[in-house]
C-alpha cells in the first residue's frame, strides 16, 4: 500500500469524519472521457468561453507580453490543447521564436497532445514534460528565457483558499522578474446559470462523480454497489463555491480488497468531491497582490462569464 498514493487517499478520505475524495481522482482515463463529454454540454459554458477569449484576443495578449524572443510558454494541466492552440497559432503565424512546454502528469495525454499539436501547427516548438507542477515549476526556473505561465480551464477553482495561495507563492517564487502568468477564472454570474452547468439534467456530472466509485472498484477492489450512492451539487452565490457530493442512499458498509479496510456509511452520509470557486474580478486582483504579482489585463468573454487574468511578476 506504501507506494499506491491512490490507495492511501481514498483510505485516509474514507477514515476521516467527514468523508472526502480528491477532485484530482475524477481524471483517469474514464473520467477524462467524461470531462470531455462535460465540456460538450450545452449548460457547461466555461470551455465555449475560455475558447473564445483565446480565439478572438490572443493578439491583444500576445501584444502585453513584452517578451523579447526566444521565449517559453509552459502550460500545467495542458488537456486536449484546443483552446491554447488558439493562442499558439498566433504567435507560429507571426513567425515568433518561442517554444511551446506542456506539463501534465498523464504520459498518454502529453503524447496525443503533441501529435495533435504539430498536425495542426508542424513548425512549432514542442517540449513536452511529464511530471507535477511542483517539481516541474523548479525544474523551469532554472531556463534563462522569459517565460509566459498558463494555468488555463479554471482548474484553480478547486484549490480551497489556503491552496490557492501556496500554488500562486510557489508559481511566483520560481518566476524571473517579468514573467507571465495567464490564470482562467470562472466569474460570479446568475446562480441559476451556474447551478445548472455543474449539475446538469442529462447526468453526465453525475456519472463523473460516481467514476470515484467505479474507479475504487475497479483499482482497488473495492465491493461498492454503486446505485447505493446518489450525486449532490450546489453553488451558494453568497461566497462563490460549487460544492459536490456523493450521498451515501443507506447504511452500509464498503470493503476494499486490495488494502482489506472496511468504511461504514450512516444513511444519507456525504462524501466531499468537489470545489469549484468562482471568483469576482476584485478578488482575483487581490489574489494576484497577495501572492507578489501585479495585474495587467482581464480578457474577458462578451458575455463576462470568465476571465483570462494576465500577470507579471
Ligand atoms: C476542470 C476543474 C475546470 O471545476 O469546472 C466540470 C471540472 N467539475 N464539471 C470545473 C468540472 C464538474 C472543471 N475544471
Amino acid at each position: 500500500m506504501s507506494e499506491n498514493t491512490f490507495a492511501k487517499d481514498i483510505h485516509s478520505g474514507l477514515s476521516a469524519p467527514f468523508k472526502h475524495i480528491s477532485s484530482k481522482y475524477f481524471y483517469d482515463d474514464i473520467g477524462s472521457g467524461i470531462f470531455q463529454d462535460i465540456m460538450k454540454m450545452p449548460e457547461y459554458y466555461p470551455t465555449a468561453c475560455e475558447f473564445e477569449i483565446l480565439s478572438m484576443q490572443s493578439a491583444q495578449i500576445i501584444a502585453r507580453l513584452n517578451f523579447n524572443e526566444p521565449f517559453n510558454i509552459v502550460e500545467f494541466g495542458a488537456g486536449d490543447g484546443i483552446k491554447t492552440r488558439q493562442l499558439l497559432k498566433q504567435l507560429v503565424d507571426k513567425d515568433v521564436d518561442f517554444s511551446y512546454v506542456p506539463i501534465d502528469i498523464s504520459k498518454r495525454a502529453i503524447e496525443e497532445l503533441e501529435a495533435n499539436m504539430l498536425e495542426h501547427l508542424p513548425s512549432l516548438k514542442i517540449k513536452p514534460m511529464i511530471g507535477n507542477y511542483f517539481s516541474m515549476i523548479e525544474a523551469l526556473s532554472a531556463a534563462k528565457e522569459a517565460s509566459l505561465f498558463l494555468f488555463l480551464g479554471g482548474n484553480i477553482g478547486n484549490y480551497e483558499k489556503d491552496e490557492v495561495d501556496a500554488l500562486l507563492t510557489s508559481f511566483q517564487k520560481s518566476m524571473k522578474p517579468g514573467d507571465k502568468l495567464l490564470t482562467g477564472f470562472d466569474l460570479q454570474k446568475n446562480p441559476s446559470t451556474i447551478r445548472y452547468a455543474y449539475d446538469d439534467p442529462a447526468g453526465i456530472t453525475k456519472a463523473f462523480n460516481m467514476n470515484l466509485l467505479h474507479r475504487i472498484n475497479r483499482e482497488l477492489g473495492g465491493n461498492i454497489q454503486t446505485n447505493q450512492f446518489d450525486f449532490y451539487s450546489y453553488y451558494n452565490p453568497t461566497n462563490g463555491e460549487v460544492r459536490s457530493y456523493l450521498v451515501s442512499l443507506a447504511k452500509q458498509k464498503i470493503h476494499l480488497q486490495l488494502i482489506d479496510k472496511c468504511y461504514d456509511f450512516e444513511q444519507n452520509e456525504l462524501i466531499r468531491t468537489e470545489l469549484s470557486r468562482k471568483y469576482t474580478l476584485k478578488e482575483i486582483e487581490a489574489a494576484a497582490t497577495k501572492n507578489g504579482f501585479k495585474l495587467l489585463e482581464h480578457f474577458l468573454d462578451c458575455k463576462h462569464y470568465f476571465t483570462d487574468s494576465l500577470w507579471v511578476k
